[in-house]
């Protein structure tokens, strides 16, 4: 059968870096305030006219030379992002300009801090029925312009960057023991709506708006969310969290990241944690810590890693591979 493997990954932040410190002087709040509800120390914030395209296009760069291929060799780009260069055209097709690409499809996928597992879960579907040999997923944000930056509950949460993978079609035996996307899980639940969202866009405002989030709702969701979909892999795979070699989570708080890694018995040594440099990057996080985990050479060939994130919407998912 076909699986989908990650051959390669790059990944990108803004060299301009915002510790807790600088934000003392925007809203009420303290770098202790942060770091203790958080774990988040610092994030890279794009300067002004630094876009997500910019970042996309940067980590993308870095992911085709990781994997050893060239643009010609892609069939597809698939962008997550919540905060697109323009509301259309997608910004993929940006991306898909920039790298010199006229050939194949480029899209935006769009399901907020969740948008990375589901582009890569797409990308999955159209690799294993035949339709596409390469995909380049790519996770990008800048959230920085839809913050409130007035809104101290929301605006030291969250930071810029992007990460990149290539999906590439390989045979494999229909076994657990295969190289590549073993099984992925997708939920969303719109009933939740009001909790985490943008205030414009626009059909509604005719404006971008500003992110707006009832903290301690989501916080209460997510560690229940996010064992739903890590369970859904395990029933499917047979696997169980002795069996992973990492867990690669959403990086919203270290506080969800160690309740939901404890929950299932994961131990800390197992956690790939960005969220201290990074803060929340949304559809970027992941592929950004991915990334990290294996430049840095903690992530090797043949490892069993977890992916799983929770988002607006909510959206939820999870995506276990063999690396
Ligand atoms: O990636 C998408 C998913 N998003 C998430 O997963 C985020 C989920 N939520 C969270 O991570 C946490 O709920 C937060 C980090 C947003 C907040 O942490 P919390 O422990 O839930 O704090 P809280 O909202 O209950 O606020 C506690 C207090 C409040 O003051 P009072 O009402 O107790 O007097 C807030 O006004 O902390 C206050 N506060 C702050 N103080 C200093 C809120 N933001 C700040 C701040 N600095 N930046």
């Amino acid at each position: 059968m076909i699986r989908s493997a990650i051959i390669g990954c790059g990944s990108y932040t803004p060299e301009n870096i915002v510790k807790n410190s600088d934000l003392e002087g925007v809203v009420e709040t303290s770098d202790e305030w942060i770091v203790q509800r958080t774990g988040i120390r610092q994030r890279h914030i794009a300067v002004e006219g630094e876009t997500t395209a910019d970042l996309g296009e940067k980590a993308a760069r870095a992911a085709l030379i990781h994997a050893g291929i060239t643009p010609d060799d892609l069939d597809m780009i698939i962008l997550a992002t919540s905060t697109p260069n323009n509301t259309f055209p997608a910004t993929s097709v940006e991306i898909q300009h920039r790298l010199g690409m006229s050939h194949g499809a480029a899209f935006d996928s769009q399901a907020v801090c969740s948008g990375f597992v589901f582009a890569l879960t797409t990308a999955d579907q159209y690799i294993r029925t035949g339709f596409a040999k390469r995909i380049l997923v790519i996770g990008a944000e800048t959230f920085s312009r839809i913050l409130d930056w007035n809104d101290r509950t929301t605006c030291v949460l969250f930071g810029d960057g992007a990460g990149a993978v290539v999906l590439e079609a390989v045979e494999g035996e229909g076994a657990p023991t295969d190289r590549g996307i073993l099984t992925a899980h997708l939920r969303s639940d719109g009933s939740h709506k009001q909790k985490l969202y943008v205030d414009g866009g626009p059909s509604s405002t005719k404006t971008v708006g500003f992110l707006r989030m009832e903290g301690r709702e989501v916080f209460r969701h997510a560690v229940g969310m996010i064992t739903d979909v890590i369970e859904a892999a395990y029933a499917a795979t047979g696997y169980g969290s002795e069996d992973l070699d990492w867990f690669v989570p959403h990086q919203a708080n270290k506080r969800i990241i160690d309740a939901s890694a404890k929950k299932l018995g994961i131990p800390p040594e197992k956690v790939v944690i960005t969220v201290d440099h990074h803060g929340n990057t949304s559809a970027a996080s992941i592929p950004l810590a991915f990334c990290e985990a294996v430049t840095d050479g903690r992530i090797k060939k043949g490892d069993l890693v977890l992916f799983e994130a929770m988002g607006g919407g909510f959206t939820w998912g999870s995506v276990l591979f063999r690396y």
